[in-house]
């Protein structure tokens, strides 16, 4: 017998064709427009290998069953909810589905959109033997093969979808987890520079700052693209383009220098004593670098940015050394 990771690989395989199939026929024309209107061309929607999954909830189960998969099986492979009236039905029924791929292509999950503003907005696999959330990245199979310097990382599918279809091949998005030390040593067996791409409203702002120091600790240099005043690389690259998003992407700035715009927010920056607290907690912070050379560096750029003297600004960060 063949062991239960290729069995439920082999189960979602059929799925994903079954999803594939299901959005060209008559009932996925809903989800065909959905994703139309969404401003992904035909190409995009067969690459991605989207699906529908439709609204009568338990054709799959009962496509599955014919093809002989046994219950146990499909529980084993979080495709659907079990209830006590209905019994086993489609857990993603009538949403528009984005299989998740490895880094071999093997389908190891998938996520599902509702086409309006239902709830919840995703609903994503569970935790089985073959998925783990923790250690995959949604377009890794496709960025890895991108040969570029950098890569962008972002939070969603549709945005990972968006990049790629405007040229940005090297994008991979956590789904709706915070980035993970796993996550950022797989990242960093493909690149050493990471873009961060994360949604420019708070849970976005935090779910960067939590980013840095675990790519910095993988040894990855990370710098930050401003989505202002857009809210994510899909919204951004549908208002205004490719052009402008490369744009961007050539001035993201320094992590660093990101945290420390987000840090000046807890500060009154019009008062003397407000920002003298500023510029003590950015002294405690530039003592992260322990090379003299890297420490100038940064000391040189926090001057520039902020106006103030080099001098002044390096020996606070002497005097905040000496604390301890
Ligand atoms: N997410 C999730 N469950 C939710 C909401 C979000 O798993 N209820 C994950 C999804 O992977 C989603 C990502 O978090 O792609 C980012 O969430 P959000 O920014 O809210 O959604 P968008 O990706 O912008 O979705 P869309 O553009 O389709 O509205
Ligand atoms: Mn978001
Ligand atoms: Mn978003
Ligand atoms: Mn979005
Ligand atoms: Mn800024």
């Amino acid at each position: 017998a063949q062991d239960l990771r290729t069995r439920i690989l082999n189960v979602n395989k059929m799925t994903a064709k079954y999803y594939y199939y299901q959005l060209r026929t008559e009932n996925g024309r809903q989800a065909m427009e959905y994703l139309k209107n969404r401003c992904l061309s035909d190409e995009t929607i067969r690459s991605f290998g989207l699906g529908y999954s439709n609204k009568y909830s338990n054709d799959l189960y009962l496509y599955l069953k014919k093809q002989g998969v046994s219950d146990e099986l499909l529980r084993e492979s979080g495709l659907m909810n079990v209830d006590e009236r209905n019994g086993m039905y489609d857990k993603f029924w009538n949403r528009v589905i984005f299989p998740i791929m490895d880094v071999n292509n093997r389908v190891i999950g998938f996520g599902g959109r509702v086409m309006g503003d239902g709830k919840p907005k995703y609903l994503n696999s569970p935790e089985t033997a073959v998925f783990d959330k923790s250690r995959n990245l949604y377009g890794l199979n496709v960025a890895r093969t991108a040969r570029k310097k950098s890569m962008l990382v972002c939070e969603g599918y549709m945005d990972v979808i968006s990049m790629h279809q405007a040229g940005f091949k090297n994008s991979v998005a956590s789904l709706g987890t915070a980035l993970t030390t796993q996550h950022a040593s797989l990242l960093k067996r493909y690149t050493d520079e990471v873009i961060l791409t994360y949604d420019s409203d708070g849970a976005g702002i935090k779910a960067a700052l939590r980013a840095i120091p675990m790519l910095k600790a993988a040894g990855i240099s990370t710098r930050v693209l401003h989505m202002n005043p857009y809210k994510d690389p899909d919204e951004f690259i549908k208002t205004l383009g490719p052009e402008a998003f490369q744009e961007r992407m050539d001035q993201a700035e320094n992590s660093f220098l990101f945290e420390i715009s987000i840090l000046e927010r807890d500060f009154d920056m019009h008062d003397p004593e407000g920002k003298t607290g500023f510029y003590q907690a950015v002294a405690r912070k530039l003592m992260e670098f322990d090379q003299e050379l890297e420490r100038e560096n940064y000391i040189q750029a926090v001057a520039e940015r902020y106006q103030i003297s080099f001098d002044s600004l390096r020996k606070m960060v002497n005097r905040e050394a000496m604390r301890g």
